[in-house]
């Protein structure tokens, strides 16, 4: 057991952090500001290899391991959740049902639309079914050498932004999870259209919309796997993201832990900088404590994938403890920063109006919870 990073790991990170601090944080309040996605970071982003860490060598990528794809998430988290989020859903949760369930042509097709610095976005959740995923409403109808989709997403991100999606639809809803089966779609294909940009509490710079299929023909050939075994390869993807929202959260609550210890330290009150009362040393502490342990479970799901072990429950108890300890993190940084917290001048509001998203998406924290105690019930 060795907690080390590599040197390559280091660099990897530090590179990254180098990135948030330069071009993401000086530039990002106005974006949020505005709610409008930001084009010039996330092509810098490409430019520098940060939005294909996940492609592998193969495929013209650097192959960087699971453990490195954190580390990036984490430190672009940290600059900003919206920079993060955008990067993670095409990076690594999209390419995760074609790393499980696709064909050699169907990884190049896909692998160089993101090595090109194409966006992709995962479509699985529906007006009708968030949790509850076996219960989707889009269908794909075989016809000939095509399905023909048709259905709505919803909260899709990177719906607007993504020039290819990643799909799931049944072929027959009475099936449930035996009928579900995930296309790569050319987002550009007739028939599909997006919804206007859903207004949010946080995550405001990442774009987030419904994408509607009317009468989509899709070939067979863009069907990952045999048909039918969709449920499991979106199940077995979720498995390998959800340590990513992990990251993401312990991104998020490193930078409001750093914040609310600068500050601390530069407030005076009763004659004395307030990070000398108790009150809010041992606020600092719990932070510390909480962020490192959520930081070593994010590690152990990855290694955990990595050796080819089984991790769904790893991966569930690393997003579900990182995203509730995000969400601790960044309300007690708010009120480290009393009133000048509440203030949008003062960073830690976005970062406490960010972090709720991330007990939500990828599978809310009650189902992270079905899923460990299946796991512990067995
Ligand atoms: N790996 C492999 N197989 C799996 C699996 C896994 N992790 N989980 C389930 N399966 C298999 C089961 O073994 C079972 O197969 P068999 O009968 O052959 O054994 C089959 O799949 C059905 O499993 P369940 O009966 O457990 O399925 P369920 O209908 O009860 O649902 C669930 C399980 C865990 C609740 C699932 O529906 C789920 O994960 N829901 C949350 C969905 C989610 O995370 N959505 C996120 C959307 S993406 C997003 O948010 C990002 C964004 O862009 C905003």
């Amino acid at each position: 057991m060795d907690f080390n990073l590599t040197e390559e790991q280091e660099a990897l990170q530090k590179m990254a952090r180098k990135f948030s601090e330069q071009e993401i944080i000086p530039y990002i309040q106005e974006y949020d500001d505005k709610e409008e996605f930001p084009w010039s970071i996330i092509k810098k982003m490409h430019e520098v290899g940060l939005m294909t860490t996940a492609v592998p060598e193969e495929y013209g990528g650097p192959g960087i391991d699971m453990v490195g794809q954190m580390l990036v998430t984490e430190e672009l988290c940290y600059g900003c959740l919206g920079v993060g989020a955008t990067m993670a859903a095409s990076a690594l949760l999209a390419p995760g049902p074609v790393e499980v369930g696709a064909n050699h042509e169907q990884k190049k097709y896909f692998y160089n639309m993101l090595n090109e610095g194409k966006l992709a976005a995962f479509c699985l959740t529906e007006p009708g079914a968030g949790s509850d995923v076996a219960a989707m409403s889009t269908t794909a109808r075989r016809d000939g050498d095509y399905y023909i989709l048709n259905g709505t997403k919803q909260f899709i991100t990177n719906a607007g932004v993504a020039d290819v999606y990643v799909v799931f639809a049944t072929t027959d809803k009475k099936l449930r999870f035996k009928g579900i089966n995930g296309f790569i779609v050319d987002r550009h294909t007739p028939g599909i259209t997006v919804g206007p940009e859903e207004k949010k509490m946080g995550l405001r710079v990442s774009d987030t919309r419904q994408v509607i299929f009317e009468d989509v023909r899709v070939p067979v050939a863009n069907r990952l796997g045999a048909e039918n075994e969709g449920f499991k390869i979106c199940m077995k993807a979720l498995d390998l993201s959800r340590p990513s929202v992990a990251a993401e959260a312990v991104g998020v609550a490193q930078r409001a832990f750093e914040e609310a210890i600068k500050y601390s330290k530069e407030r005076v009150a009763f004659g004395q900088p307030i990070s000398n009362f108790q009150a809010i040393r041992f606020i600092l502490a719990d932070m510390a404590m909480e962020i490192e342990a959520a930081r070593l479970l994010t590690y152990k799901a990855c290694v955990q994938a990595m050796k080819g072990l089984p991790f769904t429950h790893i991966a569930s108890y690393a997003k579900c403890f990182a995203s509730d300890v995000a969400m601790r993190v960044t309300t007690n940084a708010v009120q480290v920063l009393g009133g000048y917290g509440y203030l949008r001048e003062y960073k830690v509001e976005k970062l406490m109006r960010d972090a709720k998203v991330m007990q939500i998406y990828e599978g809310t924290n009650q189902i992270q919870r079905v899923v460990i105690s299946g796991h512990i019930l067995k």
